[in-house]
């Protein structure tokens, strides 16, 4: 092993790689975002395609990203030029997408400390208006000091001083700790939702396939939602597994992650859509779902406080996981390819991102007049710095990352090459190596790039 590979440091243990990578893949994506896709996608519908989206395009995508990394043992530019020169590009596109993803998520990371605040010290205001308490947070009664600046700066000084600390001090011993109690928190209030009076409606819904709610728009929420919730498209995995040993496992633990990240999702869409539909309050759109709309739910159920509290506490911490994911891919590209000083590298792109996240709060209340500036198209608007920022990430960035990669590893590299670094060179088995090669090669680019393209001609519905 050279000395530069000694120096980046490695998982201290296998454990600890899988609930690392799953904490980047658990986060505000499963509980945040996921629950309102679900409910405005068709329900049972958009479970099914999502969790097909998961299991032939995901899986593939990470297990593409695991082999490069790991073979390379570097960051995702350096991953893709070792192997091809003329590619590193393609990697630098990953580290741009997940600079933009950050901006946005130190952001809605901050409101979650906002909310475990709000719960010790004032629920009985949350309660009083929820949605008033919500939009007051972001702005609409005044400049948005809390919600734009205090909490998502603590947010991301935390999120920097955990990277500051390294790969196996500070991301690893963070995950030991709270992926598992984050899956214990998030049962707990899955079956307390289920069993609310009149939560079957909800269940219902959920369970429900109404082939007619699906259309093309729902393939490419499911699309860009899975590469999302599973940290693919950006080079994040790529920089995970390239602090990885030939004594790894690739193969089992991308279905590991997969299988955990999707639970999460379906644990957290079994949660909050029963509750809504229970306890009769309109779900809210992005944001606002798992803020506003919830509070009402909170208030509605005995115990609500508690339950309140234990569950923005686990929307922290899986919002912390991941966002110490993404900034180490984009400080391990600075540190690496340009040399930069960690510290000072993690000064910088802080700075950078808070400065444009502090936009992304602006835009999505009333703070910024931001009327002028809406786009409309099919009927559906978004604020230009707000959930733009989303619809570029999820239904253009992340999807095109992954397409390069795909055909990076399928193509460029070479399918047979990445299945021995998959199976670290015949160590371990892997049974399905000719499936993987046909989505690798053929099934998933083309199925990315046509749902890429439905989606640009479909319009522009984020939701
Ligand atoms: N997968 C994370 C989530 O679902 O919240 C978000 C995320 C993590 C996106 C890491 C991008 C990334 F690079």
């Amino acid at each position: 092993m050279s000395t530069a590979t000694e120096n980046r440091g490695q998982f201290g243990s296998k454990l600890g790689f899988i609930l690392s990578a799953a904490g980047s893949a658990v986060g505000l994506g499963n509980i945040w975002k996921f629950p309102g896709k679900a409910y405005n996608c068709g329900g049972g519908a958009f479970l099914v395609i999502y969790i097909l989206m998961v299991a032939l395009i995901g899986t593939t995508v990470m297990l593409a990203e695991f082999t490069l990394g790991r073979k390379t043992q570097k960051n995702a530019i350096a991953s893709f030029r070792e192997l091809n020169a003329k590619w590193s590009w393609a990697g630098g596109l990953g580290v741009l997408t997940g600079f933009i993803i950050l901006c946005y998520y130190c952001q809605v990371g901050g409101w979650t400390i906002k909310y475990i605040v709000g719960y010790i010290t004032e629920s009985a205001t949350i309660y009083a208006d929820p949605m008033n308490y919500f939009l007051t947070m972001l702005g609409a009664n005044g400049f948005p000091l809390q919600g734009a600046i205090i909490y998502p700066l603590i947010f991301l000084l935390l999120t920097a001083f955990i990277i500051s600390r390294g790969v196996a001090e500070g991301i690893e011993k963070m995950s030991k700790v709270l992926m598992p109690l984050l899956f214990i928190l998030l049962i707990g209030l899955m079956i307390r939702a289920c069993t609310l009076p009149g939560a079957d409606v909800g269940l219902k819904y959920m369970l429900t396939f109404d082939a007619s709610t699906i259309n093309g728009n729902a393939f490419l929420v499911a699309l860009g939602q899975a590469f999302f919730s599973l940290s693919l498209g950006m080079g994040v995995m790529i920089t995970y597994a390239s602090y990885l040993s030939k004594d790894d496992n690739l193969v089992s633990n991308t279905g590991i992650i997969c299988v955990l990240d999707t639970c999460v999702a379906l644990f957290a869409g079994f949660m909050i859509i029963p509750a809504v539909f229970a306890t009769g309050i309109a779900p809210g759109m992005g944001g606002g779902f798992a803020f506003a709309t919830l509070a009402g739910v909170f208030q509605a159920i005995p115990g609500g406080t508690i339950f309140g509290l234990l569950f923005y506490f686990l929307l922290f911490f899986a919002a912390v996981t991941s966002s110490t994911s993404i900034l180490e891919g984009t400080v391990a590209f600075l540190t690496e390819e340009k040399g930069w000083e960690r510290k000072k590298t993690l000064v910088i792109v802080s700075i950078v991102l808070f400065i444009i996240g502090i936009f992304y709060t602006f835009s999505q209340a009333g703070f910024m007049d931001i009327k002028g500036i809406w786009v409309s198209k099919n009927g559906v608007e978004f604020p230009i710095f707000g959930d733009f920022l989303e619809y570029l990430t999820d239904r253009l960035l992340l999807p095109l990352g992954a397409f390069f990669t795909t055909v990076f590893v399928g193509w460029v590299w070479g399918v047979d090459n990445a299945v021995k670094e998959a199976t670290s060179d015949g160590k371990f088995s892997f049974a399905l190596a000719p499936l993987w090669k046909v989505l690798l090669k053929i099934v998933a680019p083309i199925c990315i790039i046509v749902i890429i393209i439905a989606g640009m001609v479909l319009g522009m519905s984020i939701s």
